[in-house]
């Protein structure tokens, strides 16, 4: 196994898209960052140094952090940010994961605009479970906003309202030729006649969950999030931030140029959100492009924006490769609510602060619990120290009310509790966790990402989790394993993992509007017996608070 040492510049860069320019904080000026490519089995130094006028911590998405919990990265979960000027170096091995990840900033929105792909590949002298693919091509799903994502989030913090939706959807960066001033940037994915090609497509949008397509080609999904499934055929894939999906594409059509599309699946019904859509164009060589190349790609037809059982066809035909290993004697049978609501607004609030309905602002909440993020310390480091009141370890296991989850319910019932509660496992516990949408205020998708685990997603439903009912669809056999699930609109999710790494790691929406508002909790797993067992000690550069 390697060691491969990156150096991350953390600074502004002006970077002009749709005839605009302003600062964007960027890695090394590059926008998207740049692209890790390691084995199964290396490890990862990356040093960050923070030139950007922003704290800034970088979150490695997917990557277990075996003992390594340091390195996650969320700001005040398992580090305090690093400041302006000052760096911090992540250090960390891959282990047994093999697929596409990424990595992204975890401190205010910086990662709308500061991220990259993470490529593990297998370990060295060990090849693919599918036949080697000729070209491997990774497209990064993203936002863009004409103005700087931290105004737009301190304006979503400030009126706790939504905030204004992205300008633009990207590939790698690039709106594509549908946007105005963006047709020469577009990303252009070069293949041969008869080639299999690797796509490694990641949803890096800040709060959209996204469809995408290839015109006139079928998809054979092979990975998702750094594990492997079993092969399946598709037009269409949809991805919830925070998700990667690997597929095989072959170029078995009439040599030309085709649309790749990626466009909103918004379940929000109401709620405001970009519905442009974002290209890139596979170009087959032998058609000569760009002199013979007079006709336009052909365009794919996009389903509609809340096409719920398009998403839900997709996301319910993953399975592991084989029979695995899923957690049968449970220890914490947990559900969660997960949800928008209501908060009143603070006493003294300017009115332009609280414009939710009736002069309330919005939360977002697990269990009524609207997560705060502490200050002085963070989780881990106060964990670890024993250092008291940075956080209390009574988050509930179940809602403290149960009613029609799906039902529109009186808002006097559901109002979030702000705290900073963990829920506390012991090394090596089972978890079985129901997650159960609400309508408190709208009903919507969450894409749902577990720090430090993998989990096996064992179903997933619509209406409320009825335990009597739905136990019978578990899959104990062949369950996919993700670190990120989509919980669909109106419905519940089940998920397993074991508690097998020491740390504090969050458990969150990876949509950021609903992180801003709450929508977060953390477990705790204490340490078991013996050193691998147990977390590494803080590095010597661990940023304080
Ligand atoms: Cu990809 Cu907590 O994040």
């Amino acid at each position: 196994a390697k060691t491969h040492y990156h150096d991350f510049v953390v600074q502004a860069t002006p970077v002009k898209r749709l005839c605009k320019t302003h600062n964007a904080i960027t890695v090394n000026g590059m926008y998207p960052g740049p692209t890790l490519e390691v084995n199964n089995g290396d490890t990862l130094v990356v040093n960050v140094v923070n030139r950007a006028r922003y704290n800034v911590t970088i979150h490695w998405h997917g990557v277990r952090q075996i003992r390594t919990g340091w390195a996650d990265g969320p700001d005040f979960v398992t580090q305090c940010p690093i400041r302006p000027g000052g760096s911090y170096t992540y250090r960390f091995t891959i282990q047994g994961q093999e697929g596409t990840l990424w990595w992204h900033a975890h401190s205010s929105w910086l990662r709308a605009t500061v991220y990259g792909a993470l490529i593990i590949r297998p370990k060295e002298g060990e090849s693919y479970p599918f036949p080697k693919p000729k070209r491997e091509t990774s497209l990064l799903l993203g936002e863009w906003w004409d103005a700087n994502p931290v105004d737009v989030v301190r304006q979503a913090t400030r009126t706790g309202a939504a905030p204004n939706v992205s300008d633009a959807y990207t590939i790698n960066g690039q709106p594509g030729d549908l946007y105005n001033c963006s047709s020469k940037e577009t990303i252009t994915v070069p293949v041969d006649s008869g080639e299999t090609n690797l796509l490694r497509v990641v949803n890096s949008a800040l709060n959209q969950q996204l469809f995408f397509k290839v015109a006139n080609h079928k998809l054979t999904v092979v990975g998702a999030d750094a594990s492997y499934v079993k092969p399946f055929t598709t037009s269409v894939l949809m991805l919830g931030p925070g998700q990667t999906t690997d597929v095989l594409i072959t170029a078995d059509q009439p040599p030309a140029r085709y649309y790749i599309a990626a466009r909103a699946y918004a379940s929000a019904q109401g709620a405001p959100f970009d519905n442009t859509t974002t290209t890139a164009i596979l170009e087959y060589e032998s058609a000569g492009c760009p002199a013979k190349c007079v006709v336009k790609p052909v365009m794919p037809a996009m389903p509609a924006f809340n096409d719920t059982a398009t998403a839900t066809a997709f996301t319910t035909r993953f399975r592991s490769p084989r029979r695995v290993p899923v957690p049968n004697n449970i220890d914490h049978n947990l559900f969660f609510t997960v949800g928008l609501g209501l908060n009143n607004c603070p006493p003294g609030a300017r009115p332009r602060n609280c414009q939710g309905p009736n002069g309330t602002r919005f939360a977002a909440s697990m269990n009524n619990v609207s997560f705060v993020l502490p200050s002085n310390f963070s989780l881990l480091q106060a964990h670890q120290q024993g250092i008291p009141g940075v956080f209390t370890t009574d988050f509930p296991a179940n809602p403290p009310v149960q009613f029609d989850y799906t039902g529109n319910v009186s808002r006097s019932l559901w109002q979030p509790v702000r705290g900073t509660k963990v829920y506390k496992l012991k090394y090596g516990e089972t978890v079985q966790l129901v997650l159960q949408g609400t309508s408190i205020f709208t009903a919507e998708n969450h894409p749902i990402h577990l720090h430090g685990f993998d989990f096996y997603i064992i179903a997933e439903g619509f209406g409320n989790f009825n335990p009597s009912r739905d136990t019978a669809k578990f899959n104990l056999v062949d369950p996919p394993l993700r670190n990120t699930a989509s919980l669909p609109v109106g419905g519940w999710t089940v998920i397993r993992f074991v508690a097998d790494n020491p740390g504090v790691w969050l458990l969150h929406c990876h949509l950021d509007v609903h992180i801003t508002w709450g929508l977060a909790m953390a477990f705790l797993v204490e340490n078991g017996v013996g050193e691998l067992q147990t977390l590494e000690p803080p590095p010597a550069d661990l940023p304080v608070c």
